[in-house]
């Protein structure tokens, strides 16, 4: 089942409420589709987003991928949302509202603090009128959206308290994306979270917070985030390496009789086991 845009804003609000969090999976095609939705259909009393696009547009292409989330969501039994992670361009977040996307992400991360409220304050406009929630970003990730490149986080880049609470005042945003030290990707070693710097946000801004970078992260980071206001995290790196990892096992098999779809159906299901797995940590966990 897609959720509506208000629907899915009330998933948010009670994980927040609860002190959980809603799993954001990157999906780039069919197979990471379906195992997305197979991993929220294995866990049917937690909603869960399909983060369709922006970066795997550039593979899929807006329209099919669009589609192809959407139909997918719908014809499910789970709760599903929608969600365009990472835009920076208004015409492509017009046109996932228009399709029926329940969330977008602008992310004007890039441009000065200014320039981020204008962006931001336009989506926002854009997405009321599609009945949709807004997730923005205040601060800057290290790492690669796409590819794991074991960058460490910078200092210079995390999110100002102050500054994010004066963000959501002016933009209304519905959930703002922190830098405290998570990096988009695998890392050469743990990442530590500054959850002193996190509380801080916590308590000056009045929306959820997200966590991008989320994999790799080890637990107790995962719940100390939890604990703080964190309650949608973002996983790629994660269900790419699992799919990878299923898909080269399986070549071998595969190879001989050059049989894609054994190959495509390893990768699918790495996927659901992986997503399976972050959801159950999520909802599951004992908290702190
Ligand atoms: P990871 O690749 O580290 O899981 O980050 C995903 C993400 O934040 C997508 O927006």
């Amino acid at each position: 089942m897609l959720l509506t845009g208000p629907e899915g804003l009330k998933a948010l609000t009670t994980a927040y409420e609860n002190g959980r969090a809603l799993p954001g999976f990157v999906a780039y095609n069919l197979e990471t589709v379906q195992g997305i939705v197979a991993a929220a259909e294995a866990n049917p009393d937690h909603p869960v987003l399909i983060q369709a696009g922006a970066g795997p547009f550039k593979h899929a292409g807006r329209e099919p991928l669009m589609r192809l989330a959407l139909d997918a969501a719908t014809a499910s039994s789970a709760a599903l949302g929608v969600h365009l992670d990472h835009s920076r361009d208004l015409d492509e977040i017009t046109a996932c509202l228009r399709a029926g996307y329940t969330s977008v992400m602008v992310d004007g991360s890039h441009l000065s603090f200014a320039e981020n409220i204008a962006l931001t304050r336009e989506a926002v406009r854009r997405a009321r009128d599609h009945g949709a929630w807004v997730e923005a970003e205040l601060g800057a990730l290290a790492g690669d959206e796409d590819v794991s490149t074991n960058a460490t986080a910078t200092a210079t880049a995390m999110t100002d308290p102050a500054q994010a609470a004066e963000f959501v005042a002016e933009t209304a945003v519905d959930a703002l994306a922190v830098a405290v030290g998570n990096v988009h990707g695998f890392t050469a070693t743990p990442v530590r979270l500054d959850l002193d710097r996190l509380s801080a946000i916590h308590t000056t801004v009045p929306v959820p917070l997200v966590l991008h970078g989320a994999s790799g992260l080890p637990e107790d980071q995962l719940l100390g985030s939890l604990a703080r206001g964190v309650a949608k995290i973002n996983v790629n790196a994660e269900l790419r390496r699992a799919y990878l990892q299923a898909v080269s096992a399986q070549l071998p098999t595969a190879l001989p009789g050059s049989d894609v779809v054994s190959l495509w159906s390893a990768g699918r299901d790495a996927v659901t086991k992986a997503a399976s797995r972050i959801i159950t940590q999520l909802t599951q966990t004992k908290l702190p």
